[in-house]
């Protein structure tokens, strides 16, 4: 396994749109496990593939306390949506921001397990709002690009601050 560098915001890679995987293969299962690496160690509880600048419909999640509740999604596709919920998000593209979004509060999930069989979920909390993130990452979407012009400045000039600082 290997860590994966994760693109920063506002990388222009993070807005491609990812393709559908058309065969669940040994190299999408290798990818799937470098990610999960990659998002433990970060730490954080998503990751999608574009974050690591490869753009096909991947994503792991793991909401659990132990880190021990791996979920990989492969061409995730939300069929059904309830409610509203607005909570404090953040992200590892945009390391030391947090701002609220508001999300659907319960999502059904239709996706390709990694021996490529097709699965449903139904999820809501946290689980939910990472699902629908996540998704976002996929279609070229941070959740940045939810909040107003202002508050997208402030956070662009504050990551090339951070960037600055860190090069
Ligand atoms: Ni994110």
């Amino acid at each position: 396994m290997a860590l994966l560098p994760i693109l920063r915001f506002p990388d222009p890679r993070l807005k491609k749109v990812a393709l559908p995987i058309t065969n669940v293969d040994n190299g999408i299962r290798r990818l799937a496990a470098d990610m999960a690496e990659t998002m433990y160690e970060a730490p954080g509880i998503g990751l999608a593939a574009t974050q690591v600048d490869v753009h096909k419909r991947l994503m792991v999640i793991d909401v659990s306390e132990e880190k021990n509740a791996l979920c990989v999604f492969i061409n995730p596709e939300i069929v059904n949506q309830a409610g509203s919920e607005t909570g404090e998000e953040g992200c590892l593209s945009v390391p030391g921001i947090y701002d609220k979004v508001e999300r659907a509060a319960e999502v059904t999930v239709r996706y390709l397990d990694l021996d490529g069989k097709p699965q449903q979920l139904a999820a809501d909390g946290l689980l939910a709002v990472c699902i629908q993130h996540e998704i976002d990452h996929l279609n070229g979407k941070v959740f940045v690009d939810h909040l107003s012009q202002l508050k997208q400045t402030r956070i662009r000039n504050k990551m090339a601050k951070q960037a600055r600082v860190t090069a």
